[in-house]
């Protein structure tokens, strides 16, 4: 290849990465331009080139769901302890203190770093259903789960929210995760938030028991805070199995957090809703996460839209049960 035509690839790649910060940034008012130095950091901490990783995540398909912990840099990866930052070490600390403000749960979406959570691996065991074709039940993957340690979520959370309904639903709806109701009580979406999510479960002719609700990730992060990158690779695996064991027709990804995880694009919320997607080969409706909706009420037209093509694809009619 010429030095010219590698050069204008290189110009056109580092004018791509720009155009995906500016995007986040205008989503939320300049925020990620921070997370996205700490991301950098975090990279080059694991050994990493953190324009080489970025890259690598813009060239991937998203409807290719990957495996749950892919390395996305050329070479090998490097033990997992070696490659574990700070965050994700044993025994951690706890970063956010009283002091901090406490953000509702809508208002941290966009902080969600993708390419991260492939750099640590601090779960490596099996889970149920990590065999190719085997189906586990939602039993097996809780035993499992335990009382989990796997990442620094546990140390201030009182329940693990696993997740309710039914077990073989045709619909699933992941969450972000558990916020302080849910933490209390142990199940998702109890909260405000969740009764907003209860009232459009109805509205689209089910009841809440009819389908299963579950989060990317599940202890409540402090403060409501964003969970981590080293949380969600901590937990993302036990997601998977989870959508593995019930095997729905289809997923209601509520939020970028929740849509971002599972289909591993950064697309912000506001141009993936209303899209179908495709997530292991089951059909994904990334929309508006209620908490949203509750600060945002006049965005509940467009989740309302979300979720007719939804029901339409269920052959449902609004308020039509079974
Ligand atoms: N928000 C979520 O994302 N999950 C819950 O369980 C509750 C609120």
């Amino acid at each position: 290849m010429s030095e010219a035509l590698e050069t204008s690839q290189e110009l056109s790649e580092v004018l791509e990465d720009l155009r995906r910060h500016l995007l986040w940034q205008e989503e939320d008012g300049g925020r990620v331009l921070q997370v996205d130095a700490r991301l950098a950091a975090e990279l080059r901490g694991a050994g990493l080139r953190p324009q080489a990783v970025l890259r690598a995540q813009a060239a991937a398909k998203p409807a290719q769901a990957p495996a749950p912990a892919p390395a996305p840099a050329a070479k090998p990866p490097p033990p997992a302890v070696a490659q574990t930052p700070p965050a994700a070490r044993p025994a951690p600390v706890p970063r956010a203190t009283p002091q901090e403000p406490v953000r509702p749960l809508a208002a941290r979406e966009p902080e969600m770093l993708l390419d991260v959570p492939s750099q640590v691996r601090p779960y490596t065991g099996p889970l149920p259903g990590s065999v190719d074709g085997e189906r586990p039940t939602l039993d097996e993957i809780r035993r499992e789960l335990g009382d989990c340690r796997r990442c620094k979520l546990c140390s201030g959370r009182k329940n693990i929210v696993f997740g309710s309904g039914n077990p073989r639903a045709e619909l699933v709806f992941v969450g972000e995760g558990p916020g302080a109701d849910e933490d209390l009580q142990g199940v998702p979406f109890v909260g405000a938030a969740g009764q907003l999510l209860t009232k459009m479960i109805e509205a689209m002719g089910y009841r809440r028991d009819d389908v299963y609700i579950c989060n990317v990730v599940k202890c409540r992060p402090p403060n409501n805070r964003n969970p981590e990158p080293d949380e969600v690779t901590a937990c993302e695996p036990f997601l998977r199995a989870q959508l593995k064991a019930v095997q729905p027709k289809a997923i209601v990804a509520l939020g970028k957090f929740a849509a971002q995880t599972l289909l591993r694009d950064s697309t912000p919320i506001t141009r993936m809703r209303g899209n179908w997607r495709e997530y292991e080969g089951i059909k994904l409706m990334p929309t508006f996460h209620p908490a949203y909706l509750l600060r945002q009420p006049a965005e509940k037209k467009k989740a309302w839209e979300d979720l007719q093509q939804v029901m339409k694809f269920f052959g449902k009619q609004p308020g039509q049960r079974g």
